[in-house]
């Protein structure tokens, strides 16, 4: 199934690239939260596809109505992750695609087809990066920490939210080396998983956001859990932190402080 599933995305990620560098009509679903043709096209195609190819699985889509689909066995997809960098022109952006049997992770694929990064992970097999294994930092020295983080749309309408956001920032950033925010939840997790950063959190991500990122990071021996250090529930959790398992504890502590 993994080699069927890339063939697929790398078709959807040549409609990623062309809109890249076109002009796009944007529409606000809410009033930080873009959508543009390009995200539509990008799922319209990879659920064709799927339903064709994976019939045995349910499809979750950002853009689609998922009301009453099962998770249990499901392909959940982002068509496009950072969709404010894809209409900003930033080529921090990628497909997510995440397949799950029995709610359990089984296979990931991220692509950011601008910078031809192709991060696939099966389960128990390791993650890559364009075929080349993944390993986390082995950094354990929290001052010496790259973390990032996300700012949940929500921040621009739920005063709550915004004081967390602002709150776990003033925690967080004099205790770690700094703390970077490139717009892609998908390729935060590939990041981690690649030793890039050592950690990342952030609050309201939705299934898409990171059903493929979890697995690409843990197959590459990363830590994932909730805000409490417990397992991490997709669809349920408000809060994901992601680490190299070295830095885990005391990124948890420190975003309660
Ligand atoms: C968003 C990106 C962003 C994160 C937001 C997500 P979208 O996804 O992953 O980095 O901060 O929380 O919603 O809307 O571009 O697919
Ligand atoms: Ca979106
Ligand atoms: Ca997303
Ligand atoms: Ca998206």
């Amino acid at each position: 199934m993994k080699k069927e599933l890339i063939e697929i995305i790398k078709e959807a990620g040549k409609i990623l690239k062309k809109g890249f560098y076109s002009n796009k009509d944007i529409t606000f679903k809410a009033k930080k939260d873009l959508v543009t043709e390009f995200d539509v096209a990008v799922e319209t195609y990879l659920k064709k596809k799927f339903s064709k190819k994976f019939k045995k699985f349910n499809i979750i889509a950002e853009e689609s109505d998922n009301a009453n689909i099962e998770f249990n066995n499901s392909i959940i997809i982002d068509p496009i992750d950072g969709t404010t960098n894809f209409v900003n022109g930033v080529p921090h952006t990628a497909i997510s695609v995440g397949v799950y049997k029995n709610k359990k992770p089984y296979l990931a694929v991220v692509y950011n087809p601008i910078l031809d990064e192709l991060y696939t992970a099966k389960i128990g097999k390791g993650a890559f990066l364009n075929g080349k294994r993944l390993k986390v930092s082995p950094e354990d020295n929290f001052q010496k920490s790259l973390l990032a983080t996300g700012f949940p749309y929500t921040s621009g309408t739920d005063e709550n939210d915004l004081n967390d956001v602002v709150k776990k920032i003033k925690d967080v950033l004099p205790l770690c080396q700094d703390l970077r925010r490139l717009g892609s939840a998908a390729l935060d997790l590939c990041y981690v998983a690649k030793g890039v950063y050592e950690g990342y959190y952030e609050m309201n991500l939705k299934a898409w956001d990171v059903s493929a990122g979890i697995l690409i990071l843990t197959e590459a021996g990363g830590k994932i859990s909730n805000i409490s250090g417990e397992e991490y529930t997709l669809f349920e959790d408000k809060y994901l932190v992601a680490t190299n398992g070295k830095i885990h504890n005391e990124l948890v502590k420190n975003l309660n402080l």
